[in-house]
């Protein structure tokens, strides 16, 4: 008898010890991302396109489950939407905004005013200063007119300033409306939804570097102009070779929450294919970066929204841009949630 309960017991810490240990390795919650994220005040997204949403269950059914937002991968940009000068094409934006709203999911829209994926007939009119205003002026009129009360968030500017220097870009807004396009298209877009919430966005802006300073310059400048400006999006496209300190991105984005904006991460996912060391080694390296660039952000300052650019290694563009094969996301191919998917759980639970 008393053999039997010694082994209970010694039976009993065993299962108590193992089940800790698992649980400090991945978190044993059963709460989704979005259930913890609610617990912390920060909205978590992804990107997305509507096949996905809408042809994919396993997709959709991630998405809904742990998510509260949805980006449109590419729907919105100015080439998809607006193709031909006086033709609209609504269709797939329209499918994901539907999708969204009828399963408790927001909407960011991205992007208005950008120089990437802009169609051939735009830069037709670019030696045409009053052209090119009235071009803006209609696509962002007409764009956030369309999805008022329904896109909670606008990415207005996207990706305005330099890498090498932090100066304005040249784009082709730059240059034939002048520094005057930012005001011009904030203004507009909040007459056309006054309620939704207007964002400047940029990659490469979550260490410091002359980029990030630019883009310091540039919010320090909307704020004495009074552009209409609610926050800033940090993509945080990351490297797993060479992934950004805990303290730097702090201090980084707590100067520009100084400023009276929101800050977003928009974007986020890693690169693998530059790291060195096994698939497994890679996983656990990718999860301590997922860990540690979200836990770091829950301590900045008006922090409210952690949108990753996609969700399952099986449908990312870095594989596509880069020609490699990439796993920068929480899911795998099978849509198992990976080590980083955990490492996000581990942030949220201050971990
Ligand atoms: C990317 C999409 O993921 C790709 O499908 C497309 O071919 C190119 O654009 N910064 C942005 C996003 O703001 O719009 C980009 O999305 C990724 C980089």
């Amino acid at each position: 008898m008393r053999v039997q309960k010694t082994y209970w017991t010694v039976a009993l810490m065993l299962l108590i010890a193992v089940y800790s240990f698992a649980g400090s390795l991945n978190t044993n919650t059963g709460l989704s991302l979005k259930e913890l994220g609610a617990k912390r005040n920060v909205l978590i997204g992804t990107t997305a396109t509507a096949w996905q949403l809408i042809q994919d269950g396993a997709f959709s059914d991630i998405a809904v489950r742990e998510f509260d937002i949805v980006t449109p991968e590419n729907a919105m940009k100015f080439g998809n939407i607006h193709r031909t000068e006086k033709a609209y094409d609504f269709g797939e934006a329209d499918a994901i905004v539907d999708f969204c709203l009828s399963n408790n999911l927001k909407v960011r829209g991205h992007t208005l005013v950008w120089h990437t994926q802009l169609p051939g007939w735009v830069e037709i009119f670019k030696n045409d200063k009053g052209r090119m205003k009235k071009i803006m002026k209609d696509h962002i009129k007409t764009v956030v007119g369309h999805y008022k009360g329904k896109v909670a968030y606008w990415d207005v500017v996207n990706e305005a300033v330099r890498d090498e220097d932090g100066e304005l870009r040249e784009t082709v807004w730059y240059k034939s409306i002048g520094k005057e396009y930012f005001k011009l298209a904030f203004k507009w877009a909040r007459e056309a939804d006054p309620k939704a919430k207007l964002f400047y966005n940029d990659y490469a802006s979550e260490i410091f570097s002359k980029k990030s300073d630019g883009i310091y310059a540039l919010m320090q400048y909307f704020k004495k102009e009074h552009i209409p400006i609610d926050g800033i999006g940090f993509q945080m496209h990351l490297d797993l070779a060479n992934p950004p300190s805990r303290e730097v991105i702090v201090s980084n984005l707590n100067r520009f929450a100084d400023l009276g904006l929101e800050i977003h991460v928009t974007e986020m996912d890693v690169k693998t294919m530059d790291f060195k060391g096994t698939k497994k080694q890679m996983e656990k390296a990718l999860a301590q970066v997922y860990q540690d660039v979200f836990a770091a952000c829950l301590s900045v300052k008006n922090f409210k929204n952690f949108t990753l650019w996609g969700l399952t290694d099986k449908y990312t563009w870095l594989s596509l841009t880069y020609g490699s094969v990439n796993y920068p996301l929480i899911f795998d191919n099978q849509y198992k949630p990976k080590e980083s998917y955990y490492g996000m759980k581990r942030a949220l639970e201050g971990m």
